[in-house]
């Protein structure tokens, strides 16, 4: 059974202290996450112990880094490896966000391999696909997500492509206030398990969790959350505020 997960992405915010102050004012607001439902906070990485340590005892809650290696350890000056993470107790990983693709320059072959090496160590990646404006004006945004998932997740065998989370994300809904419409969300997502299920079969597809990312905030994550292939969201910009959050937390289905 597939999980609905609201999944904060903290991004590159907040000093350590506002940091606390976020995580300690979320948690002391009423939210209760049932076995089909999480949590996530992706929070930079000087971070992650200090959130893990508050989240520690809490059930269907987690920690999650924003990047790590594709490298398994050694001389990358700079890079963090899923083993230093899990070290510190971090078992998931947001993979290829649209800002890393964009600014870092991953591309689909580098994500594939930072998606085998959590796979290859039990840890959970939340892997992000998405097409820019022009391609969404060209009415291409079906064919160019595709790709990613063929390049980057397809190699994968059917028990492990289960064990990956996808995060949906138009790149211009990404901190633009401009969020698809439910409807577009919906339909790109039906398309993705759709192309899940052809490469692999249904079952496999109905059990991979797709979140939609793109300016959800508190306002519309019902709505976003309420259609059939919406299994949550990735959040940056209203994951900063705690009441905002909290409300997406008990947005999900
Ligand atoms: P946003 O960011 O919610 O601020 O649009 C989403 C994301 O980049 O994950």
């Amino acid at each position: 059974m597939r999980k609905q997960i609201a999944a904060a992405n903290w991004k590159m915010n907040l000093t350590y202290q506002q940091a606390e102050k976020l995580i300690d004012d979320l948690l002391a607001l009423p939210h209760q996450l049932n076995d089909n439902q999480q949590a996530i906070f992706a929070v930079p990485f000087p971070y992650l112990q200090m959130v893990a340590n508050r989240l520690a005892g809490k059930q269907n809650v987690f920690v999650a880094a924003q990047n790590c290696s594709n490298k398994k350890s050694g001389a990358y000056t700079g890079e963090t490896s899923l083993e230093i993470l899990q070290s510190i107790g971090v078992n998931h990983v947001v993979i290829g966000h649209s800002e890393r693709r964009e600014y870092f320059n991953e591309n689909n072959q580098l994500l594939a391999e930072k998606v085998d090496i959590c796979l290859s160590n039990n840890a959970t990646p939340i892997f992000c696909c998405g097409e820019p404006l022009s391609v969404r004006e060209a009415n291409e945004q079906d064919a160019f997500v595709a790709k990613q998932l063929q390049e980057s997740l397809y190699h994968l065998s059917a028990e492990d492509i289960q064990k990956v989370v996808i995060a949906y994300e138009p790149i211009w809904a990404i901190g633009t206030g401009k969020t698809a419409t439910s409807q577009q969300a919906q339909d790109i997502q039906a398309f993705i398990r759709k192309q899940i299920a052809t490469q692999y079969n249904d079952a496999v597809a109905n059990n991979i969790s797709i979140l939609y990312g793109g300016s959800v905030k508190a306002s519309n994550a019902k709505e976003i959350f309420s259609q059939a292939d919406v299994d949550g969201g990735l959040v940056g910009g209203a994951s900063l505020i705690a009441e905002e959050f909290n409300t997406i937390i008990n947005s999900l289905k």
